[in-house]
């Protein structure tokens, strides 16, 4: 095992704490695939099955993974698409995606005799590291845009024990200091720019092929600072390369409009810009400058995939919709994944007979508040405890 740089090919020793490259590129793990086993039976699914391809001994855990994939068999049959699946990563242990990263990120800080770890989020980061430490019994500092971390996050970040510092600005800001403070106070950092968070997150790829059986055509997912859909990408060409699969998904990434600078460069088919002032409803993904966005841009190009947008109003409708027609209730980041796809088949822009399998992030009970506030739902008069008087309501 090895860790590369993405952009000049120079390598470094994978126990030398070490973000990005001499150069500034990203890194990424090359693990050796002579090694890898091949455990894709469709049984017992849950991330440490794959741990052949995961590049720690030792092992933090709150059995993250094994996540559920359902057919959505209500909205294939409204929206005239043939194969339609969700993959809810909502359903891990702190109810979203980041454990997967988190429960190797972990590990490794604790490989490399790490006693503090240190991450910039946007919500679910912070409360999957926070679970984590408190899980290895190691101290965690998370920073958060002030005032725009959705409630239920934010409770589980303190509940679970972190050092929760709100910061004056938006995620970019926030993981600025958070890079600065890893280098001068001997902190680990786990953003996804810690190349071990995605060697957990590659996971994701494992337990689509495993459950279905099959690679589908494509993979849908929202992108907010876009180590999720690298690492999904990562995960498949390993899959690819080890012998293990024929052939490779496309990668769909989904952006909120107000901040979506990957989807503006690929649509206007000009290099790629940060944002200075994202804003969305889906505060999971209010992120301006990607920091994978070189990884994100590499997966979609090789997959022959696409960056699209969608705007608030497009999310908050398929939130609505997944939840009254499928029963899973996801936050609106994750929605994003779903509303991509419906606007991509009103342009004509992918083909209603391929499969696609849509990856929901986070869980809907973590923001609440985006329901009460946006559906504003009209709830009867409270009435009396009888029988007459809720046959009058109906
Ligand atoms: N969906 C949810 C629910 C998220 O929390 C995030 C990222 C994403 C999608 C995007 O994933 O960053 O890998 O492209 N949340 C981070 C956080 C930034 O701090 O929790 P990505």
């Amino acid at each position: 095992m090895i860790l590369r740089c993405i952009g000049c090919g120079r390598e470094y020793d994978p126990n030398e704490i070490r973000y990005r490259c001499e150069c500034g590129g990203l890194l990424e793990v090359i693990i050796d695939l002579g090694e890898v086993e091949n455990v894709f039976d469709g049984k017992n699914v849950t991330l440490w099955k794959y741990k052949s391809f995961i590049p720690v001994e030792k092992r933090v855990s709150l059995n993250e993974g094994g996540t559920p994939l359902y057919r959505l068999e209500n909205l294939q049959r409204e929206l005239n698409m043939r194969e339609l699946y969700v993959k809810n990563e909502g359903a891990n242990p702190t109810g979203s995606f980041k454990d997967r990263g988190m429960t190797v990120g972990v590990s490794k800080a604790l490989e490399l005799g790490m006693d503090k770890v240190i991450c910039a989020s946007t919500g679910n980061t912070s409360a999957s590291l926070a679970a984590y430490s408190a899980k290895a019994g190691i101290k965690s500092y998370v920073l958060v845009p002030s005032g725009k971390i959705a409630l239920g996050k934010l409770a589980q970040a303190i509940v679970y024990g972190a050092k929760v510092i709100p910061v004056k600005g938006n995620f970019d800001d926030a993981l600025r200091v958070v890079i600065e403070a890893s280098k001068e106070l001997g902190v680990y950092m786990l953003n996804s720019i810690n190349p071990f968070r995605l060697e957990g997150q590659k996971t994701i790829a494992f337990e689509i092929f495993d459950q279905l059986g099959f690679v589908p055509d494509n993979i849908v997912l929202p992108v907010g600072n876009a180590g999720n859909i690298s690492a999904i990408w990562k995960g498949f060409k390993e899959l690819y390369k080890a012998g293990f699969i024929e052939k490779l998904p496309r990668m769909i990434g989904v952006q909120a409009e107000g901040a979506s600078p990957l989807a503006k460069a690929w649509k206007e088919k000009r290099e790629f810009k940060p944002e200075e002032k994202p804003e969305t409803i889906a505060t999971a993904i209010r992120i301006g400058n990607p920091a994978n966005w070189k990884k994100a841009w590499r997966a979609v190009k090789e997959s022959g995939g696409l960056f699209e947008s969608v705007s608030d109003e497009e999310i908050l409708r398929a939130q609505k919709l997944l939840a009254s027609k499928e029963g899973i209730f996801v936050e609106p980041a994750s929605a994003s994944s779903l509303a991509g796809l419906i606007k991509l088949k009103e342009l004509s822009l992918i083909e209603p007979d391929e499969s696609y399998v849509l990856i929901t992030t986070g869980h809907g009970l973590k923001d609440p508040n985006v329901i009460i506030e946006n559906f504003r739902p009209k709830l009867p008069e409270p009435i009396e405890p009888s029988l007459e008087a809720f046959k009058e309501v109906l």
